[in-house]
């Protein structure tokens, strides 16, 4: 059996609030967010449910994060305290997004864990995205919703999440397509990650590619691909 990371060895203590995951979801967490354990940094988590979670990022980053969390349920606003303000609001209101986009400060990572319909997912990412840092991270899980009709989901359905990050993939790629625009998207995502439920997209701030070569060829290359080359 691997060795927990901390997230796993916090989540087993059991002497915190109640949090809900899938068991493979704390080694995504931490392949991508332990660069940042050390740091001052803004998270954003949407989903707040029995304010486990808040707990669990706190103890991971060392009391170094401040948790900013949205929940639809007023219930949350008691999970509030030194290191965590919870805004209540519906993560489909884009009127609510954008006042959190005006107050929020930028973000190093966003979490949406909240209600999981295609609507919520979609509508968050466009709202929100622009929010995180040029090095941060925007992370969505609970991706299998794409597949499960109550959620709006349906196996290719053109509206599920999974169909619209798709594209995603060809926006990395603008600069070689010749159709598509080279857009924010393409100039602040360095990478993107698909995990079962979770993708995550790493920014980084992006220019044109070019390719490189070192190394002398030998004779014997030069001979053999040289015909082949001027074809
Ligand atoms: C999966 S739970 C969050 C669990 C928590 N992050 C944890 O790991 O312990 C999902 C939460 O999303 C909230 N939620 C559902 N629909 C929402 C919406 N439209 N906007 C914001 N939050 C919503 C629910 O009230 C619930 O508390």
């Amino acid at each position: 059996m691997n060795k927990m990371n901390d997230l796993e060895k916090f989540f087993f203590r059991t002497d915190h609030r109640l949090i809900h995951k899938w068991r493979h979801y704390f080694e995504v967490y931490d392949r991508h967010f332990s660069r940042m354990r050390d740091k001052k940094i803004n998270i954003l988590e949407i989903g707040v449910s029995h304010g486990g979670s808040i707990e669990m990022w706190n103890d991971y980053f060392h009391g170094n994060a401040t948790i900013y969390s949205v929940d639809i349920n007023p219930e949350c606003k008691k999970f509030e305290n030194e290191y965590t303000r919870v805004f209540i609001g519906s993560q489909e209101d884009k009127v609510f997004l954008k006042h959190l986009n005006d107050v929020l400060p930028p973000l190093d990572i966003l979490i949406d864990d909240g209600g999981h319909t295609m609507k919520q997912q979609i509508t968050t990412f466009e709202c929100l995205f622009d929010k995180v840092k040029e090095d941060g991270i925007y992370l969505c899980e609970d991706l299998h919703t794409s597949y499960f009709k109550y959620f709006g989901g349906g196996y290719r359905k053109k509206s599920s999440f999974i169909e619209y990050s798709k594209h995603f993939i060809d926006k990395i790629h603008a600069w070689h397509t010749k159709k598509l625009p080279v857009d924010d998207f393409t100039k602040s995502v360095h990478s993107i990650h698909y995990y079962d439920s979770i993708i995550v997209i790493e920014k980084r701030p992006m220019s044109a590619p070019f390719d490189v070569k070192s190394g002398v060829p030998s004779i014997e290359d030069k001979l053999a691909f040289e015909p082949i080359i001027k074809k």
